[in-house]
């Protein structure tokens, strides 16, 4: 059993690693400033796991406020996943992404420092690879981003790389997800984005309660199955439990150094064949139109999950189906308590 600090551990993937950390035996510690999630999820956590974590409320970037905590708690490896996600702010308002994501990787691995805590896995994404050559990453492929919230996991990635040469006693993963949907089965915690949704399975989500009139399909002309673009979509209690396994590795071996793990499920589904997937396991209508494709979109992209396989001992278990089962009930169950309200 070990103590981990979660940042961001409120919001969507956080929270699903908060649960499977507990369920797994392991004492947890959270940092979420709140920009994006909500501290009821704390209870729901508990009610899932009926095990407590502790929260902290306060910002990654103030290295002040992690040396409290850091002095605190006895912590034992941290999971940074704090950070911004929108990728079309990020082209509006650059100086935003890089000052919250450079710089709340900069502070933490300073406090790490200050505070002899040397294990540390790092919410990356698949968005660092470059969009060249094939359709299937793997890990020693060219990086390279087309916006500001792509460079902000590469550069954080080559910052975390950079402090464990510097830092033998230092070790870290970076796990570079792929499309993280769904929600756990309890339907108790899930994604809940402000706004109009920007990604393809919240969007169908809010589709399916009527929120949404429409899903807009951008483009099916690619070169395709169905002409329309696929994605490597992975169940995010799949990836929560990625998180175990990267956490446990790094603290039951003498790990040195930096390494980088694709997470998804080696496999990419179509727009279409994802609509499908929902209409089927659910049992409802998609309405959909086809429109123009969306601007810096690729037509494919998939893992390569070797890796995850070799040193985590870790692969996908959830369907398709799952996804969009567990995603269904998680928007129905959003749609029940917003009416109570
Ligand atoms: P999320 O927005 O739901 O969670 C991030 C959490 O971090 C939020 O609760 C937010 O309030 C908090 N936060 C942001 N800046 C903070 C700061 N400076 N100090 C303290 N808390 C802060 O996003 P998510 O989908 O759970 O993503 C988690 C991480 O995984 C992010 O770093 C994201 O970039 C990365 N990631 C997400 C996806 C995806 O599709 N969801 C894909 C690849 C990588
Ligand atoms: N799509 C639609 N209609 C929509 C939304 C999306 O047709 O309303 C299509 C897109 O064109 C794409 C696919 O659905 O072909 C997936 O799009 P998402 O926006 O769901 O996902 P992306 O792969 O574009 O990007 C997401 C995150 C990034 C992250 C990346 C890899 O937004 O932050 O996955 O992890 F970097």
């Amino acid at each position: 059993m070990s103590r981990i600090l979660l940042t961001g551990g409120l919001g969507y993937i956080g929270s699903h690693c908060a649960v499977e950390l507990l369920e797994n035996g392991h004492e947890v510690v959270i940092i979420d400033n709140l920009y994006n999630s909500k501290v009821e999820v704390l209870d729901y956590i508990r009610q899932i796991t009926s095990k407590e974590a502790v929260f902290y409320q306060g910002d990654c970037c103030d290295e002040s406020f992690l040396s409290d905590v850091f002095s605190k708690e006895s912590i034992d490896a941290v999971v940074h996943l704090a950070g911004y996600k929108a990728v079309g702010e990020s082209v509006v308002q650059p100086l935003k992404y890089y000052s919250n994501n450079v710089n709340a990787t900069i502070a933490l691995l300073n406090a790490m420092k200050n505070h002899n805590v040397n294990r540390l896995v790092f919410s990356s994404s698949a968005t660092v690879y470059e969009n060249s050559g094939s359709y299937e990453k793997i890990e020693k492929d060219k990086l390279w981003c087309t916006n500001p919230y792509g460079f902000t996991k590469m550069f954080s990635e080559q910052i975390i790389r950079d402090y464990c040469v510097s830092n033998q006693s230092f070790s870290a993963i970076n796990l570079r997800y792929f499309n993280p949907i769904g929600a756990h089965p309890s339907g108790l915690i899930g994604e809940n984005p402000n706004g109009i949704p920007n990604n393809l399975m919240p969007y169908i989500q809010q589709v399916a309660v009527g929120i949404l009139p429409m899903l807009k399909v951008y483009g099916n002309d690619y070169d395709t199955v169905d002409g329309t673009g696929m994605r490597d979509y992975i169940h995010v209690v799949d990836l929560a439990k990625a998180h175990l396994s990267a956490i446990s590795y790094l603290l039951e071996n003498d790990i040195k150094g930096c390494d980088d793990i694709n997470i998804g499920t080696g496999k990419s589904t179509s727009v279409l064949q994802l609509v499908n997937a929902f209409q089927k396991a659910n049992n409802i209508t998609i309405p959909y139109v086809i429109v123009e494709r969306r601007e810096g979109d690729i037509a494919n992209i998939y893992a390569d999950t070797t890796k995850a396989k070799q040193i985590l001992n870790w692969q996908s278990k959830y369907s398709i189906e799952d996804m969009c089962k567990d995603a269904y009930h998680w928007q129905l169950n959003l749609q029940k308590k917003r009416k109570l309200l």
